[in-house]
């Protein structure tokens, strides 16, 4: 197969899709690599090393995208709204593009793609099943940034995270209050830790609890019953408005004495649950630090705005959506190796096989021969469930 990948081109993006350690291993499996020239640059990897792992650099990008067979990309259009759409017409029928595609939360983009005929595989859609474990980028770029969510507040905090006892006195462990322990938020409560700050953590799902105490955590439990909060993939479900008012109010006093708060809570394919409304925030000591991880999606605190540094009252909240592209070289690599897998477990004697009675098939091809495939995509563009090509473009075109 010939595969291309093309040199990102989401504003700020860092990341590269393959590294040439896995062009190594795809050329060893026969297939082909292009790739644009300059694409790994920003990650740290040249176009030397990518030549020497067996790929060809190519400068024309339109010439890159129209020749392959398969484009794999950090963020396709779904992902990459803005600066996306100029690839498009370069694709053609027959073709597949493999990479972040936010099939649930902008699924009108990629009907764009799928209306060319082309076949659209989406990251996000990989089931959380034990074998699809390493495939899985949602989980690689959530470590980082539950990583780097907590450097960030200890580079802000006016205080140091550990205890020390020192000739000039003894300055307390900074207090973390992670809100969302899914692969970002116990990544970040293990980071606290390492510093030395005194942590606690919190989840809807029960099943987090043990995992926060399994790091040296406490986990915070709240005085209010979810109802069925974690779903058959292992998701958090959406709650009522009465658990989440009660839900807040409790949490206003966990706050109160915390100098770091992460949230990380997110619900696929929708708004992120508004957990710290202004008022609690107002209850935080002044040069408190939270940093937002669903600012993506709205933030979990009232007061984030996206990628925008808001002061309320002395407290700084921090909405940043790019921290796994601020450690590009590790996340091109985890996002490489991710990818690299599934391509070897999707692939057989160099070309896809398509097999929809394998689960992770099925749940990442999303669109195929121009019909959208993935049901909880159908829903949300309001699809029948079975479609015609035609229903596809026309909806595409509307
Ligand atoms: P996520 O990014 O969708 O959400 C982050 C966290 O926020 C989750 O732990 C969720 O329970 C929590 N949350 C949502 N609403 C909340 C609220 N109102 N209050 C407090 N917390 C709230 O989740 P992520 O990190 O993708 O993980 C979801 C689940 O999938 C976890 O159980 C994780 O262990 C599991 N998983 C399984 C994998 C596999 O088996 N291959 C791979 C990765 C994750």
């Amino acid at each position: 197969m010939k595969i291309a990948v093309p040199k990102e081109s989401a504003a700020g993006e860092q990341r590269v899709a393959l590294v040439p350690s896995n062009v190594a291993q795809l050329v060893a499996d026969s297939h082909e690599i292009q790739i644009e020239a300059g694409a790994g640059e920003a990650a740290g990897y040249s176009d030397i090393e990518y030549e020497e792992a067996g790929a060809a650099s190519v400068v024309e990008r339109t010439d890159l995208l129209s020749q392959a067979d398969l484009i794999v990309q950090v963020r396709g259009l779904g992902a990459n709204e803005d600066a996306g759409r100029a690839d498009l017409e370069h694709l053609r029928a027959g073709q597949t593009v493999l990479g972040l595609q936010e099939p649930l939360w902008a699924p009108e983009l990629t009907q764009e793609v799928a209306a060319k005929g082309v076949t659209v595989m989406a990251l996000e859609t990989i089931p959380r099943i034990s074998r699809a474990q390493s495939m899985d980028v949602l989980s690689s770029m959530a470590t980082l940034a539950g990583y780097k969510a907590v450097l960030l507040a200890a580079i802000r905090l006016p205080q140091m995270f550990p205890m020390m006892m020192t000739a000039a006195g003894t300055v307390r462990a900074a207090r973390v209050f992670v809100l969302g322990a899914g692969v970002a938020g116990l990544q970040a409560i293990a980071t606290a830790r390492r510093l030395g700050a005194v942590v606690e953590g919190y989840d809807i799902r029960p099943a987090a609890s043990e995992q926060i105490e399994s790091l040296g955590a406490k986990a915070v439990q709240l005085p209010v019953e979810s109802e069925g909060a974690e779903d058959a993939g292992g998701y958090a479900t959406a709650q009522g408005e009465d658990f989440n008012r009660r839900q807040r109010e409790f949490l206003t006093e966990v706050l109160a004495d915390k100098d770091v708060v992460i949230t990380t809570a997110a619900i696929p394919g929708r708004q992120s649950p508004l957990l710290l409304e202004t008022s609690m925030v107002d209850g935080m000591k002044p040069g408190s630090v939270i940093v937002d991880l669903a600012a993506e999606r709205g933030g979990n605190c009232e007061l984030t705005q996206a990628d925008q540094e808001v002061q309320h009252g002395g407290v700084l909240v921090l909405g940043p959506t790019d921290l796994p592209s601020s450690v590009s070289r590790h996340a091109s690599q985890m996002f490489s190796n991710n990818v690299t897998t599934l391509l070897k477990h999707l692939c057989d004697e160099g070309s896809f096989q398509f097999d929809v009675s394998d689960e992770i098939t099925r749940d990442v091809v999303v669109a195929k021969d121009g019909e959208i495939l993935h049901p909880m995509m159908r829903e949300k563009l309001g699809l029948p469930e079975t479609t015609t090509k035609a229903e596809t473009a026309e909806a595409a075109e509307a």
